[in-house]
């Protein structure tokens, strides 16, 4: 092993927590569990039926409590066994936590978060699945999920940035790219780092670009590019 250890960094999406039985957006008619994303995941559907974006948020919780992390997930912790690892993942759950992994930037917010409607600054931890009408903060404002909806701001973009360019190896798992600002962060990595993008299904805007295509799930891909890695040191 060389004297330092190389920079990892990952960018994440909802296909990474498929095996773990969580629904990615894109592969269902682009309804998600049965919404249209902008009803539970835009500032204009809070407003306009905030009980039925508590619930649907208080079920994906539910969902998550139960979920495992897959083998994806695990590699991605291990490799901190031999590289630097950030994690920037796009997913609200919190299955890179739970696998080990302990540099996660959570580009989109996390399920277990909740913030002030009229103080951003004030964030809480949402203990359990349940985030009701009238849980307020300590200045008496409603909460909402402390998620990123469409529209909105992201506020850990340009730490995502610094990262991706400061990288020796990137790898991208499980994302549609499809989705601004986040899918822009492919062409923040340097020239001479190795790319890796991991989907069984290849967006075709990775067919363009200078990453490695593994056509395979999460698990299977994860274990050929740790395979690869880890022969190279
Ligand atoms: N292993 C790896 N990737 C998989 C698997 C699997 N087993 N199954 C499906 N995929 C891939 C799909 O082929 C698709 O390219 O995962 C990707 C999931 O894409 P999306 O559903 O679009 O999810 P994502 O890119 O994470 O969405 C980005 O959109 O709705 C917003 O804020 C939300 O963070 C989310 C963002």
């Amino acid at each position: 092993m060389g004297l330092k250890m190389k920079k990892l960094v990952v960018l994440s999406g909802a296909g990474i927590s498929a095996e773990s039985g969580i629904r990615t957006f894109r592969d269902a008619d682009g309804l998600w569990e049965g919404h249209d994303v902008m009803e539970v995941a835009s500032p204009a559907g809070w407003r306009n039926n905030q009980e039925l974006v508590l619930d649907f948020y208080n079920q994906r919780r539910q969902q998550a409590l139960s979920a495992i992390p897959n083998a994806g997930h695990k590699i991605l912790a291990d490799l901190e066994n031999h590289f630097k690892v950030t994690i920037i993942t796009q997913n609200v759950d919190n299955l890179h936590e739970k696998s080990g992994s302990s540099h996660i930037i959570h580009l989109h917010g996390e399920l277990f978060k909740s913030r002030s409607t009229s103080h951003p600054e004030l964030v809480y931890e949402v203990e359990g699945w349940e985030l009701k009408t009238g849980d307020c903060c300590e200045k008496g404002a409603q909460l909402r999920p402390n998620i990123v909806w469409f529209g909105e701001d992201v506020p850990l973009m340009n730490t995502a940035i610094s990262e991706v360019m400061a990288a020796d190896i990137f790898i991208v798992i499980g994302t549609s790219l499809q989705v601004y600002p986040a899918a822009s962060l492919i062409n923040c990595v340097s020239k001479n780092a190795q790319k890796y993008i991991i989907d069984p299904n290849m967006p075709s805007i990775a067919k363009q670009s200078d990453l490695h295509l593994i056509e395979k799930g999460g698990s299977e891909g994860m274990a050929e590019v740790q395979e690869i890695l880890l022969t190279e040191l």
